[in-house]
């Protein structure tokens, strides 16, 4: 007799995006519908000297809209440069936002709006929902294929006093619309191209095995698993060709549709603590971490992780489960090593002794909770050490 299990509930939370080459262009069509009176057009120093927040303010005066410029934005966005841009927003007398970047100033621009309407100080929104109002309207177009920041729940903050990286996850940080136009990624640098690749990568298999997923998110999650494993070696050999840049930037925003609703899991949280701790690249650390957490989680979900080699190219019919742990880890490792990350914790500054503190960090993560092995603080010190 089959037993009927019911589908539990889960709620699926998107934006309106427009996706492919020429969407960046669309954006006075948005500004003027929104009827707005001055804008403040967040991005960083290397957006700026690709050219891409110039050519966005362009188009933005073009709706005749004028708009001012922030680009004290960080790598890892510092919770000093939220303050500041809240700052000279209300100075200025701004009414909207428009980010311009990869994940810094999309994460730095949710936090600006966030801050100015609810005159919180951004540390007071750690968790999860827990923004009492949302902020004024936000497009964002992303200039990497890989954060997703731009479609959604998450912005991730350095919180300077302690070095750690806080989350502030709720519905009220999605933006109003993303335009995302994978043209914006070719002037992005190869190592760039890997980093940011992988972290969409680690999206896409954190989101499959989350105990937070569902049938929406996994369908977006395998698709973006396949399509990015199959295109990332491409996209860094060629120097980010438009051609596997188009099939990059759908890949890491099918990723950013499964984690957002998804969440995430240990690779984020060990990413966030070494990152924030060491100031780190945050896709670097993610694909530095990805294989040792897989080893560490397999147990748990094998069968989820078999799904997962059979996305990476690799049919698992007929494997045994410890063929498929294999099979997997060396599909993982074979991949960051092609696209130019083959190094590893000890190389950037980790040491036995620093492990505790960021292990410790790590366990109180947002990102732990959905994890699908429960983890304790020496479970964590030990992946850590694995790494090394
Ligand atoms: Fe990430």
């Amino acid at each position: 007799m089959n037993t009927y299990a019911p589908i539990e509930m889960r709620k699926f939370v998107a934006p309106e995006f427009l996706f492919g080459a020429g969407s960046m262009e669309m954006i006075a069509n948005y500004v003027r519908n929104l009827g707005v009176r001055k804008v403040m057009l967040v991005t960083d120093p290397g957006v700026i000297n690709a050219g891409w927040a110039a050519h966005v303010g362009t188009l933005i005066e073009k709706a005749s809209v004028p708009h001012i410029v922030f680009s004290d934005v960080s790598p890892n966005p510092r919770d000093t440069e939220v303050m500041k841009g809240a700052e000279l927003y209300e100075r200025e007398k701004c009414d909207m936002i428009v980010a311009v970047g990869g994940g810094s100033p999309m994460d730095c621009a949710k936090g600006i709006g966030i801050v100015t309407i609810n005159r919180m100080h951004i540390l007071d929104f750690e968790g999860v929902d827990r923004i009492p109002l949302p902020g004024p309207p936000l497009i964002c177009v992303p200039t990497t294929s890989g954060t997703a920041a731009d479609i959604s729940q998450f912005s991730i903050i350095l919180d300077t006093r302690r070095n750690v990286k806080i989350a502030i996850v709720s519905k009220s940080i999605v933006p109003d619309a993303a335009l995302i136009d994978p043209v914006t990624t070719t002037t992005m640098s190869p190592r760039l191209a890997a980093e940011t690749g992988m972290d969409a990568l680690v999206h896409a298999i954190e989101a499959y095995v989350s105990n937070a997923s569902s049938p929406f998110t996994d369908i977006n999650a395998l698709r973006a698993i396949r399509m990015i494993s199959e295109s990332l070696p491409d996209a860094v050999e060629s120097g980010c060709d438009i051609r596997h840049m188009d099939r990059m930037m759908l890949g890491s925003t099918l990723a950013g549709l499964a984690f957002s609703n998804a969440s995430l899991g240990l690779v984020h949280a060990m990413a966030h603590s070494l990152g924030g701790s060491l100031d780190l690249p945050h896709g670097e650390c993610n694909a530095l971490l990805l294989e040792h957490v897989v080893a560490y989680n397999f147990e748990s979900v094998p069968s989820r992780y078999g799904d997962i080699l059979g996305a990476m190219g690799i049919d698992p019919e007929g494997m045994s489960g410890q063929a498929v742990r294999d099979e997997l880890l060396g599909a993982i490792h074979e991949l960051r090593v092609k696209v130019g990350i083959e190094h590893s914790l000890s190389t950037i500054g980790v040491t036995d002794e620093t492990i505790p503190a960021l292990a410790a960090t790590a366990a109180a993560d947002a990102c732990t909770v959905t994890n699908p092995r429960e983890a304790s603080v020496p479970a964590i010190e030990e992946i850590f050490r694995h790494a090394l």
